[in-house]
């Protein structure tokens, strides 16, 4: 078969474990619930949208993915729903209560770097809980198993500064969910680091989420990152932002590098693909105006 015959499989035939896994996710309670979601600046007039018609419901313990192109709202998106911005319109709620601010019910990790420069590692796992009123001998304890859950006892009292992207990623991690949060909330987290420690920091996301019992939002630009982790992938589309489909992910967990070849992978890639990279219309290229070049024979095909 050759790729271009690829279809993003019905699994609910094909794969009958991928379908028993996502009738198991379905009833599951819903934990997140966002409708009719808007976001918008400006008044009426000169209203820029940035996305509206957002409608979704998350699972408890589900991974999500959302894609799209750049300045389609997706970081605008999970910061409404980390309660860091206000909507316009469309309400979300998280266990059944509106969200109307920060709360420790929801951690999030950025692509920059925002440990406490200032503080050791360990002491950046603990802020969270000494501020939420735990003595310091509990909140050491604490602070020391989520950092040996993310592989990073030895490394308790380096600071930040000592660390590489990936260590500083770990501990970011580590600290939001010592906070026990019921939703993990990730703007791009991996995006910055190199290809080897990204792969990495995917299986280490992955295991990390099979022992706590967290729901993951994460935002990535990278499609094969959203195959390898998310049940389901969020695609959203511009001008304005919005929702274009919300895809099951069919290939099956566990995930191993082995099954970027799978026809599972390729198909659900190469959808993601066409969502993303809509064909250019014919007559589309004819429009745009012509550079001559300088130097004759340098067609380009
Ligand atoms: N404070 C603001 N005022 C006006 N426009 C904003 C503001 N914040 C974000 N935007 C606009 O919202 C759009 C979505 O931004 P963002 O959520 O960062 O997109 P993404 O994360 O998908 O790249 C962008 O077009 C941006 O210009
Ligand atoms: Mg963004």
């Amino acid at each position: 078969m050759s790729l271009a015959e690829l279809k993003l499989p019905d699994y609910r035939e094909q794969l009958p474990e991928v379908a028993a896994r996502f009738r198991r996710i379905s009833q599951r309670e819903v934990i997140l619930r966002v409708d009719d979601l808007k976001k918008s600046f400006g008044a009426n007039g000169s209203e820029h949208i940035v996305f509206n018609n957002v409608s979704l419901n998350i699972h408890r313990r589900e991974f999500i993915c959302v894609i799209g192109p750049s300045g389609c709202g997706k970081s605008t998106f999970i910061r409404i729903i980390a309660g860091l911005d206000e909507c316009s319109g469309g309400t979300v709620l998280l266990d059944n209560h509106d969200v109307s601010g920060p709360g420790p019910d929801r951690g999030m990790v950025f692509q920059g770097y925002t440990l406490f420069p200032w503080l050791t590692v360990k002491r950046n796992v603990m802020f969270g809980l000494e501020m939420r009123g735990k003595s310091h001998v509990t909140a050491e304890a604490e602070a020391r198993q989520w950092l040996d859950m993310v592989g990073l006892a030895k490394f308790e009292d380096l600071y930040p500064h000592e660390l590489s992207g990936g260590m500083k990623q770990r501990v970011a991690i580590a600290r939001a969910l010592a906070n026990e949060p019921r939703i993990l909330i990730m703007d791009e987290p991996f995006a910055a680091l190199d290809a080897q420690t990204r792969c990495q920091m995917q299986a280490y996301l992955l295991q990390i989420w099979k022992k706590v019992d967290v729901t993951i939002l994460f935002i990535t630009h990278d499609l094969d990152e959203a195959a390898y982790l998310a049940d389901r992938i969020l695609v959203m589309g511009s001008n304005p932002g919005r929702v274009v489909e919300f895809i099951e992910n069919p290939v099956p967990r566990p995930r191993s590098a082995a099954q970027f070849i799978s026809p599972e992978f390729l198909s659900l890639k190469k959808r993601l693909e066409e969502l993303i990279h809509p064909p250019v219309e014919t007559g589309e290229e004819e429009k745009l105006p012509m550079i001559k070049l300088t130097v004759a024979g340098d067609e380009v095909e």
